[in-house]
């Protein structure tokens, strides 16, 4: 596929994040079974309810252009929770099972801010404010997902992973 304006590439950045949203739900869940801590189990289930309205989000901008919401694998995306697995099934025990968690999540929701920082400011390049306020919204999910990791980390499972 040949992109040749700003809007199209715009829309194409749109269909890359309903897939990571996409992929991202299924993958959330699984964390959360996986986790130990309850306060972890919690974050991460939040965050997939999150996930599910940011997808509808896409969607619904996606559909006022006619554009499929499905055009798109985002191969970062698979290879970013490839990663995870891969490190699920390497840690042992719960609580270092739990920073290592955190450690993958952290590096997906930073991947998501920056796209979501990339689409929002194309939006409002193209002067589609709508548009551009519900990626805002979204982005600041990621940023508060993101920093409550943070501080599960620092303030709970690292110490435990420390002392295991
Ligand atoms: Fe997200």
């Amino acid at each position: 596929m040949q992109i040749a304006s700003l809007k199209d590439m715009y829309i194409a950045e749109l269909q890359e994040l309903v897939s990571v949203e996409e992929q991202l739900t299924e993958a959330l869940g699984r964390m959360a079974v996986v986790a130990s801590h309850p306060a972890l189990k919690d974050a991460l289930m939040h965050h997939r309810e999150e996930t599910q309205v940011q997808q509808q989000r896409l969607e619904a901008i996606l559909q006022q252009y006619g554009a499929d919401v499905r055009a798109h694998i985002d191969q970062s995306m698979q290879a970013l929770l490839n990663e995870t697995e891969k490190m699920f099934a390497i840690l042992q025990g719960g609580d270092l099972r739990d920073a290592g968690l955190i450690a993958s999540a952290q590096k997906i929701e930073h991947y998501e801010m920056a796209a979501y920082g990339t689409a929002a400011a194309l939006a409002g390049q193209l002067d589609l404010r709508n548009d551009q306020r519900m990626l805002h919204d979204s982005l600041e999910e990621e940023r508060r997902a993101d920093a409550l990791l943070t501080k599960l980390a620092k303030a709970e499972v690292n110490y435990d992973a420390l002392a295991a």
